[in-house]
């Protein structure tokens, strides 16, 4: 299915902001209808008012099931059906102390892992729906993981777990819904320039504007790609590290760690310093 060719009806969650934001106006064409979902409500109108597309801002938080489920049926009432839904809502908290912080863990498994299915899982019949109306159309889920699901990073452990959990479980799904017709993809980025990675207080190597992420994400979900994943120079590098003996890949990307007992003057200090290393010949 071609994004370009047909008017269609989409549920962008995690609109508001970031990568969501500029997928919102990749899609924003005249006669597709687009439904934005976030908590922020106001965020959300003021997009509104810029779309060509016809909009309907769904204000919710996907943590919750019944507001989710809530949205889905005002789709249902609305139009009948989904043509695309993307999946894009998440969180990154690092784990920085010896000790598991675990309700850091918990935060962010809730959002980006059972927040996600509650999505999915809402989503579903109306994306059936649409095929049901035309068996010439495959109806598309798409899902937002993250490059870090290559090769664990230090500190990412409730962040990475989320997204391999959520990765694992779509290629699942991916395998049980194909002769339904559904196209289920999944979205890797490396860094992208977004509210979410302002926050971060470390070099974050070739990231990119979440413009161009967008446009990287449309063409991949028009592609027959299933893992839509950039920018390569950057990812190429997480698969390529995940192939070597694990005690060469743990000493390589252990420089990047800031265990004291980790660092020291011959180690790298930054993420972007060992990538800086990993590539020198
Ligand atoms: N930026 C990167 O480098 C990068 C790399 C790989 C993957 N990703 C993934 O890309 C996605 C978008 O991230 P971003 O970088 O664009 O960050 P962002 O600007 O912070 O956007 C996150 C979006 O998710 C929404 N959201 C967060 N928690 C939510 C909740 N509980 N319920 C409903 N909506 C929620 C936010 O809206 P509200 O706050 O209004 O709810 C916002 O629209 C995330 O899944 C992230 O993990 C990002």
């Amino acid at each position: 299915m071609n994004t370009k060719d047909k008017k269609r009806a989409i549920w962008i969650v995690g609109a508001s902001t970031g990568i969501g934001e500029a997928l919102f106006r990749e899609l924003n064409n005249v006669g597709n209808t687009i439904f934005i979902s976030a908590r922020n409500k106001a965020q959300l109108e003021s997009i509104a008012l810029t779309a060509n597309a016809t909009v309907e801002v769904l204000e919710l938080d996907i943590t919750d099931e019944f507001a989710v489920s809530a949205a889905a049926e005002n789709i249902r009432q609305s139009v009948g059906r989904l043509d695309q839904v993307i999946v894009n809502a998440g969180t990154c908290e690092y784990i920085d102390s010896d000790e598991i912080d675990m309700a850091a863990v918990r935060r962010v498994m809730d959002t980006n892992f059972w927040g996600a299915l509650n999505v999915i899982n809402a989503a579903l019949p109306l994306l059936r729906s649409a095929r049901a109306m035309d068996p010439n159309n495959a109806p598309q889920l798409a899902i937002m993981s993250s490059s870090v699901t290559y090769q664990a990073l230090p500190r990412a452990g409730a962040y990475g777990a989320s997204k391999a959990a959520l990765r694992y479980f779509v290629e699942s799904l991916k395998l049980d819904l194909q002769h339904e017709g559904i196209d289920i993809r999944v979205i890797s980025p490396g860094f992208v320039k977004t509210p979410l990675t302002d926050k971060n207080d470390f070099d974050m190597p070739f990231i990119i504007d979440s413009e161009v992420a967008a446009g990287r994400i449309v063409d991949g979900l028009n592609s027959n790609r299933f893992d839509i994943h950039f920018p390569s120079r950057f990812t190429r590098i997480l698969k390529g590290i995940s192939l070597l003996p694990d005690s060469l890949r743990f000493k390589l990307v252990g420089k990047a760690s800031r265990h004291p007992e980790t660092l020291s003057k011959e180690h790298p200090k930054s993420t972007n310093d060992h990538y800086t290393e990993l590539r020198k010949p």
